[in-house]
């Protein structure tokens, strides 16, 4: 296979200052991530390990493979909102016994474990997750239910973390539940829902309601190992398969139940490592998303032996089509080239969007477009039709998509290129990369001719002043709300990573996702 060249100048002053910037972006999503990984603060954290009780993280720790990879899932979600950043719930994807299972821990330090609008969106896309991609899902539960307050957010829609539990089941992925405190009225059901359940003895509190409750409902005084503890549920009620004597005791009998579920482990493959290092990563996108950037110089350095077989290289140029592997996972790539998609591209990737479906090999998107081409020229020549065609392939494959975002991600190239809505298995952000109806400029550019044209409508003249005031404003609020930070928080990806980890999450991400069916018939040639 043909192996890619580089033309990167590590020592340029454009390099330089590119690395520079993205080293600034790391270290503020390093700040988020130090908040989510505090929890609920030094105060709740002490009082917790006092009980004699360990953190969320810390029982993961104890759960995975000794030295295996945990590949966190939405760890900044809630960022920039009036929640605590990490939603109060830590998710991800370990490996247990040599199996991945996608495990979710309730954090009790941050409100009691309660659960969020934030916490409910992240918990379940970690339950979509485990269900496209059939892996074993382990809740790690210690959480005050329902966030009280904020009831009429989560209440009614909530109600799906139990449906989404139990179809697991239904569709034969097994589900474990470990239960280290409360599990109170709705999070009663999470072990209630679970194939398998453990609960750690004089710790677990599993009942509909908690004495306070009952005593007011129906006058009775129980204490609470009587109404919902280990000893009980494991001899009395039968909700409890296992009870743990402590929490350690608790994570070694859940990896017993996961050394059941054998044909849950994936297929190893190796590949060898690109031909140039990753750090090289941090200084080949620009500050400036206008800066072009060509992606043979990431592909260089995320592909096995930096091989790439281009596809059509010399028709559709601005996006880049081809084939390659990552750790031994064969897959096809479709990377912007320069920012704009034209008529030609849009065919091109539809063509190979088949052509993978036709070899069941998984896509890879990596985003960096300023959308589809826009004038008469382009609209005669049918955009809006080729850019459709396009989105139906990415919508109507039926090979797995990894989609990363490296740079811009704006109009339907969003979704051409398969963004959120467009259910790839598995979306992550680059530090520097920003995503939006389109850039700020532009779109306060838009909102001054509409307001201009309605004033001139109407006989009235446009007050330039306002309008300086009002484009100030609003590109300030979209540049804002296209930042990875800001996009992560509201849970539109799977994380921001370090590009120079980019490799090690598709690999891992590869070996996850299979090779989906199938096309159901021949490939039309665009
Ligand atoms: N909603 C909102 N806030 C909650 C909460 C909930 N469900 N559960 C706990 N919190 C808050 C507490 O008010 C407290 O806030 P503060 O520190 O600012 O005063 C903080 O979380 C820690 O709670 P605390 O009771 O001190 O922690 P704990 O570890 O001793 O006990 C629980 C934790 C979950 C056992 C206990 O808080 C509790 O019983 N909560 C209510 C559970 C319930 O009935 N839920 C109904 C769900 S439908």
């Amino acid at each position: 296979m043909p192996v890619l060249t580089s033309n990167l100048d590590p020592r340029g002053s454009a390099y330089q200052e590119n690395r520079q910037a993205m080293l600034e972006r790391l270290t503020e999503l390093e700040s988020a991530l130090r908040q989510a990984r505090g929890g609920g603060g030094e105060k709740y954290v002490a009082r917790h390990h006092a009980r004699g009780k360990l953190l969320p993280r810390e029982r993961i720790e104890l759960l995975v493979d000794r030295d295996s990879p945990f590949l966190e899932l939405c760890p900044v979600a809630a960022w920039g909102t009036d929640y605590p950043v990490g939603a109060s719930v830590v998710t991800g994807i370990g490996v247990v016994e040599g199996i991945p299972c996608v495990i979710v821990a309730n954090d009790p330090t941050v409100r009691g474990g309660a659960v969020n609008p934030f916490s409910l969106k992240k918990t379940q896309r970690a339950g979509q997750i485990a269900r496209e991609n059939r892996l074993p899902l382990i809740n790690l539960v210690e959480s005050g239910g329902a966030d009280l307050p904020q009831q009429a957010e989560i209440f009614i829609p909530g109600g799906a973390a139990f449906r989404d539990l139990t179809r697991l089941s239904a569709a034969a992925i097994p589900t474990v539940a470990v239960v280290f405190g409360n599990a109170t009225a709705g999070g009663a059901y999470v072990p209630g829902m679970s194939d398998y359940t453990i609960f750690v003895r004089d710790r677990a509190k599993v009942f509909l309601a908690g004495p306070p409750l009952v005593k007011m409902a129906t006058g009775e005084t129980v204490d609470d190992e009587t109404l919902g503890g280990a000893a009980m549920h494991a001899t009395r009620s039968g909700l409890a398969d296992f009870v743990a004597e402590d929490e350690r005791d608790a994570l070694r009998l859940a990896r017993g139940c996961i050394r059941n579920f054998r044909n849950f482990g994936p297929g190893r493959t190796y590949g060898p490592e690109p031909k140039f290092g990753a750090d090289d990563l941090l200084g080949i996108p620009s500050a400036d998303l206008r800066v072009p950037f060509d992606p043979r110089e990431i592909l260089a350095r995320i592909l096995d032996g930096s091989e790439f077989d281009e596809f059509k290289p010399a028709y559709g140029a601005a996006l880049c089509t081809g084939w390659g592997a990552i750790h031994g996972h064969r897959v096809g790539v479709l990377a912007n080239v320069r920012g704009v998609l034209f008529s030609a591209e849009a065919q091109k990737a539809a063509q190979f969007i088949q052509l993978a479906n036709s070899s069941g090999t998984p896509l890879v998107f990596l985003q960096n477009t300023t959308g589809y081409m826009v004038g008469s020229e382009y609209e005669q020549g049918g955009i809006i039709k080729h850019g459709a065609l396009m989105i139906n392939a990415v919508a109507n494959s039926r090979v797995p998509h990894l989609t990363i975002n490296i740079g811009a991600s704006y109009g339907a190239g969003n979704y051409g290129m398969c963004g959120r809505a467009f259910e790839p298995r598995f979306l992550f952000t680059w530090p520097n990369a920003k995503s939006a109806v389109m850039g700020p400029q532009q779109l306060a550019g838009v909102l001054s001719i509409v307001a201009r044209q309605a004033a001139e409508a109407k006989g009235q003249v446009y007050d330039e002043e306002q309008d300086r005031t009002m484009r100030f404003m609003v590109e300030h609020k979209v540049e804002q709300e296209s930042a990875a930070l800001f996009l992560s928080g509201r849970l539109y990806d799977d994380g921001v990573i370090d590009p120079r980890d980019t490799r090690t999450v598709l690999g891992m991400c590869l070996a996850l996702v299979g090779t989906g069916e199938t096309a159901q018939f021949g490939v039309f040639r665009h």
